[in-house]
């Protein structure tokens, strides 16, 4: 009997939808999601997404992972298991993971050094002019974070279906939540008064974002927005990457395939939805309409940090839960890209989980014929 002909499974349909809902809930819902909110007419952005979510997103999903569940492969050879001339689309499908993991670790080992500044420093070096410039120009110390961090989404891994990635799940996303959920209330109660002698509220801020902004629409402008609602969508739900087939094909076979897409969607729109009522009342009270042109790596390793620290004493605290929920949500994310590419080597080449990390053995592998299978 091969090795891959005993599947491993979720044990039930909460920790397939967890698991799913963990590989979506990443960077892009914290640092993209909010900025593109706030830059495209707020409410409207709110609305296209949403809409976009239950139909084109809906049908993503259930296509990825139905794929995913009837093959049981992972992308690389569930193509080729559908239909023969469909096997180059695996392999295109299987460059996407390899692709996007050294640069999610990159960023994930900067998440990593930020989390240990709020938790053994205070944070407040973390908010100095030229601190995030200063740590990414060095070279050893980014690469010795992406190395920790590297090293702790193949440790899940490594622990298998089970026991890595669905315990992981099972645990870190419930915390997230709730810390979100924590930050986001926080802010909507902040009040600042600045030199100027201007306040501004948390509330007000949280208008900016839910509210539909219709100034200045235009067609182009329509288009703009329906185009960033698509991109993001794709990127949040982690389709057309490989990640959803595998997850699809540790699958039960009688679970509600319907229900549990809903369940992910839901979970992820509303924590990228939170993730815009946590960030931008505070970076709008504290930093003005001006701090709101912030995205990716501007507006959470230097807007925000910049933020904790106008907060005074209690900023700290928000610190260290705002970069640990991140490191929780990258590192699932990351966890699923790898997933994607550790699955896709153990069904192409019929070798362990354990064995699929090494050269030596993929050449041991081939040598006996058993790569070529999926050829
Ligand atoms: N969905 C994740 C996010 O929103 O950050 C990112 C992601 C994970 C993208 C896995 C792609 C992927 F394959």
């Amino acid at each position: 009997m091969d090795k891959t002909s005993k599947r491993n499974s979720f044990t039930g349909s909460l920790g397939f939808v967890l698991a799913a809902a963990s590989s979506a809930v990443g960077l892009g819902n914290i640092w993209r999601f909010p900025y593109l909110a706030a830059k495209d007419g707020g409410g409207l952005f709110l609305v296209i997404y949403i809409i976009l979510a239950l139909t084109f997103g809906y049908t993503l999903l259930i296509t990825e992972i139905a794929t995913g569940r009837r093959t049981k492969q992972s992308p690389l050879t569930a193509y080729g298991k559908l239909h023969p001339k469909w096997k180059g689309l695996g392999i295109v499908a299987c460059i996407v993971p390899v692709i996007i993991l050294p640069y999610y670790c990159a960023i994930g080992g900067w998440v990593v050094k930020y989390s240990l500044v709020y938790l053994t420093m205070g944070g407040e070096q973390a908010a100095q002019d030229g601190f995030f410039n200063g740590f990414i120009s060095g070279t050893g110390e980014p690469l010795l974070m992406t190395v920790i961090f590297l090293l702790a989404v193949a440790f899940v891994v490594y622990r298998g279906v089970n026991k890595g990635i669905e315990t992981t799940s099972k645990i870190l996303m419930p915390v997230l939540l709730v810390m979100v959920v924590v930050i986001a209330v926080f802010s909507l109660t902040i009040t600042h008064t600045d030199e100027s002698g201007a306040t501004r509220t948390g509330l007000e801020g949280l208008g900016i974002y839910v509210i539909p902004n219709f100034d200045g629409l235009t067609v182009g402008s329509f288009f703009t927005t329906l185009l960033d609602a698509m991109g993001q969508l794709f990127f949040s739900l982690s389709v057309a990457m490989g990640i959803m087939i595998t997850y699809g094909s540790y699958v039960n076979d009688n679970a509600n395939l319907k229900t549990s897409i809903n369940r992910i969607e839901i979970f992820d729109t509303l924590v990228a939805f939170l993730a815009g009522v946590m960030i931008i009342p505070a970076v709008y009270t504290f930093a003005g309409t001006e701090g709101m042109a912030a995205s990716g790596p501007g507006l959470m390793f230097v807007t925000m940090p910049k933020v904790f620290s106008s907060m005074g004493d209690v900023g700290h605290i928000v610190g260290i839960l705002f970069f640990v929920m991140i490191l929780f949500a990258a590192l699932t994310s990351a966890i699923s890209i790898m997933e994607a590419v550790v699955s896709s080597l153990m069904d192409a080449f019929h070798i362990s989980r354990k064995k699929s990390g090494s050269h030596r053995n993929i050449d041991n592998s081939c040598r006996s014929g058993a790569c070529m299978s999926w050829l």
